[in-house]
């Protein structure tokens, strides 16, 4: 075992143990210890978001681009809030529909308010924030 990892103990009621040990192998966990640091890690990154850390995202959006000025308004809604995206990639999905993925970094606030603005813009079918980290907190 390495130095740098301590082994300990919890105690958990049985019905609660069994949904806990069905979860790991249903998500294909090597072992109980990588599905609980997953577990930690996810509340973790959670805080970070509750707070006014920098944190890391995607911004995935579909919409039809033949909307009136819907193109337009998501450029200045980007714009707008540049400090916090990195890069965007855009897919033409088909004749109509366009996918845009916004990587994003900033803090939790002005990443969410970005998404919301996004996502809420009238034309955008259907819109999600996937919120990570960057990585400098978690070890
Ligand atoms: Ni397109």
């Amino acid at each position: 075992m390495p130095s740098n990892i301590t082994r300990f103990s919890i105690s958990l009621e049985t019905d609660l143990l069994e949904q806990f040990m069905d979860m790991v192998e249903r998500r294909g966990y090597p072992n109980r210890s990588e599905a609980i640091r997953d577990i930690i890690r996810e509340s973790l990154v959670k805080e970070e978001w509750e707070g006014e850390e920098e944190i890391a995202g995607t911004i995935t959006i579909v919409y039809d681009h033949h909307k009136r000025e819907l193109t337009d308004r998501l450029t200045r809604i980007q714009h707008a809030h540049h400090e916090a995206v990195l890069a965007t990639t855009h897919i033409h999905l088909d004749h109509d529909n366009c996918m845009e993925m916004i990587a994003v970094k900033g803090t939790a606030t002005l990443v969410q308010s970005l998404a919301d603005a996004l996502i809420s813009a009238r034309g955008v079918m259907h819109g999600k924030l996937s919120a990570t980290t960057t990585g400098k907190t978690l070890k």
